[in-house]
């Protein structure tokens, strides 16, 4: 077999995505307990940025930290390469967890048995549905009293629109959990608590009928059968292609914290989760098999080091073969570039690659070449889309306080702003400034990093603001009344592009209103101007 198409058919790449607190970083961590990754539970520090630490600046520094180290965890599992892609757990950081899902081949949804469907967990997949990407969902907690599991798996068809079929079901739940039976395989595994355990009591059942059910669970034997009868009715036969579309998510219950239908899941995300796939570029789609490397950046992280204003960017290989060295096509730069120093990461450490296939990402050095959705390639001249830039949804101008730092503001805006933390907007042939963020915290790290990075300072202005939208036009008539009656509310962004933000949801509806031949996008991708997400 050709040494690619060898890597790609090795190569699992997801991300594991939830409303804060559900168990995102305890399951992560069993993960790769189980992967051999780490050896002692504790491990893999959260990254979240807890709310309490919201104006914490060395908090926050601290978290991030902790963030770069544990972007990417590649580890080995059943003779597969799996590359877990980290994503920020605080809401105020969503839009990087956005960009890192356009990143993936898949990924694992964990919710909280107790919580249901929680609003991160909504928007998460909204960003899922818009790709199809396969969705594997794990209900997590199952140790607590939580809510009954066909009420959960009704809400999350309901609220995240994606058809569930569960491979395994409960017995119990909360003090009375008693464990979970494996649909397919009529095993059902016994729970213990115990957090380092790797091994499970599993048993075998000659099917639902067997009588040594009931020896194993006497008089919940009946309830049981009741309940897995009734899953088999409902939901019907599991197609796993349903699951490669997007379109059917198949769900495990268990508890992360105690270990506990981890393996069932990784064991299932080994055997069904997709290899890397086509991506869709400017020319078309583009196999993952192609002779030529390609890949695209969708997260930058700056040096913590503020002495040093390098940055990782991180490259997924889309296609062919990554070398260290070789010279690389950077498409909007127009430039070829080598790369002497790629890195890749393994649990908390980095190490150098010397090259990288498809499935794979990578960190890059960076001393400000790139901007998020900068594709390279051997040569071509395609640029990757789906990489999605969304509405903020908090607006301020920028107060410059020291006029003597002027320039380093300038150049600080512009790298933050490359870099996704926030979006820049300007007036007045870029006079006026105004950021625009999914959270208020980020106003907080952007100063901070303004001040220690660049030296500059600023202050941050509110502004009545509702929400910005990038307009499409054909000719200026298009927009003849929105230049005449909003001028004050029409802004450039980074790439030269017309952005209304409205005032309020009043002003926005006016606009479309009168402006009929002109279109209104709150989101768009980064390469593709065209596209309403
Ligand atoms: P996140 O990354 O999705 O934000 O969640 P995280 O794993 O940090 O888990 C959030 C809290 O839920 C943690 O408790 C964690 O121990 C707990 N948890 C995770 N899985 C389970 C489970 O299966 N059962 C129970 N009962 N709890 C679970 P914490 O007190 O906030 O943090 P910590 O002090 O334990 O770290």
């Amino acid at each position: 077999m050709p040494e690619i198409l060898e890597n790609i058919r090795n190569r699992k790449t997801f991300a594991i995505i939830s409303h804060p607190d559900a168990g995102k970083t305890t399951l992560t961590e069993k993960i790769l307990l189980y992967s051999g990754a780490i050896q002692i539970a504790g491990a893999v520090k959260s990254n979240k940025i807890r709310k309490t630490a919201t104006s914490d600046f060395l908090e926050i520094e601290k978290q991030r930290g902790i963030s770069v180290a544990t972007s990417v965890l590649s580890f080995e599992y059943s003779d597969k390469k799996i590359n877990l892609l980290d994503t920020p757990g605080h809401k105020d950081f969503a839009e990087d967890t956005y960009r890192t899902l356009t990143a993936v081949d898949s990924v694992i949804l964990v919710i909280d048995c107790v919580k249901g469907v929680e609003e991160q967990t909504e928007k998460l997949m909204k960003v899922c549905r818009m790709r199809n990407t396969p969705v594997i969902v794990f209900i997590n907690k199952l140790d607590r009293e939580g809510r009954d599991p066909i009420e959960l798996l009704d809400e999350i068809e309901a609220k995240l629109d994606i058809h569930v079929r569960p491979l395994s079901y409960p017995l119990g739940i909360g003090y009375q959990f008693r464990g979970v039976y494996n649909i397919f395989k009529h095993s059902f595994a016994f729970y213990q608590t115990n957090k380092q355990r790797i091994e499970e009591d599993v048993k075998l059942f000659n099917g639902l009928s067997d009588p040594e059910l009931d020896k194993s669970f006497g008089s919940d034997a009946e309830k049981l059968r009741h309940d897995v009868n009734l899953v088999e009715g409902i939901y019907g036969e599991f197609d796993i292609q349903n699951y490669l579309s997007g379109q059917v998510a198949p769900v495990f219950f268990g508890s992360a914290l105690n270990n506990f239908g981890v393996k069932e899941l990784l064991e299932t995300f080994i055997e069904i989760a997709p290899n890397p796939l086509p991506r869709e570029a400017t020319n078309g789609f583009i196999e993952p098999s192609s002779e030529k490397f390609s890949g695209f950046i969708f997260k930058i992280h700056a040096n913590l080091d503020p002495k040093h204003r390098d940055r990782i960017a991180f490259l997924r290989v889309c296609s062919g073969k990554f070398e260290r060295n070789k010279y690389y096509h950077h498409v909007r730069l127009k430039r070829d570039i080598k790369f002497p120093n790629p890195a890749s990461f393994m649990a908390q450490s980095k190490s150098l690659v010397d090259d990288a296939y498809p499935g794979d990402v990578i960190g890059l050095y960076d001393s400000g070449i790139f901007k998020i959705g900068d594709t390279l390639t051997e040569g071509d001249t395609f640029m990757y889309k789906g990489i999605p830039a969304f509405s903020p949804e908090v607006f301020r101008i920028v107060r410059n306080t020291d006029p003597f730092k002027s320039k380093q503001l300038e150049k600080g805006i512009q790298y933050l702003t490359d870099e996704g933390l926030a979006q820049l907007f300007t007036q007045n042939l870029g006079n006026k400034k105004v950021i625009g963020v999914v959270g208020e915290l980020q106003f907080d790290v952007l100063k901070y990093r303004l001040l220690h990075e660049y030296g500059a300072s600023v202050d941050f202005l509110g502004m009545p603001s509702y929400k910005a939208f990038w307009v499409l036009f054909e000719t200026e008539s298009d927009i003849e009344d929105l230049k005449r009656l909003r001028y004050n509310s029409l802004y450039e962004d980074k790439n030269g592009h017309l952005v209304f933000i409205a005032e309020s949801e009043y002003t926005y509806h006016m606009a479309v209103e009168k402006n009929p031949k002109a279109r209104f996008l709150s989101a768009i991708e980064h390469n593709d101007f065209t596209v309403n997400l």
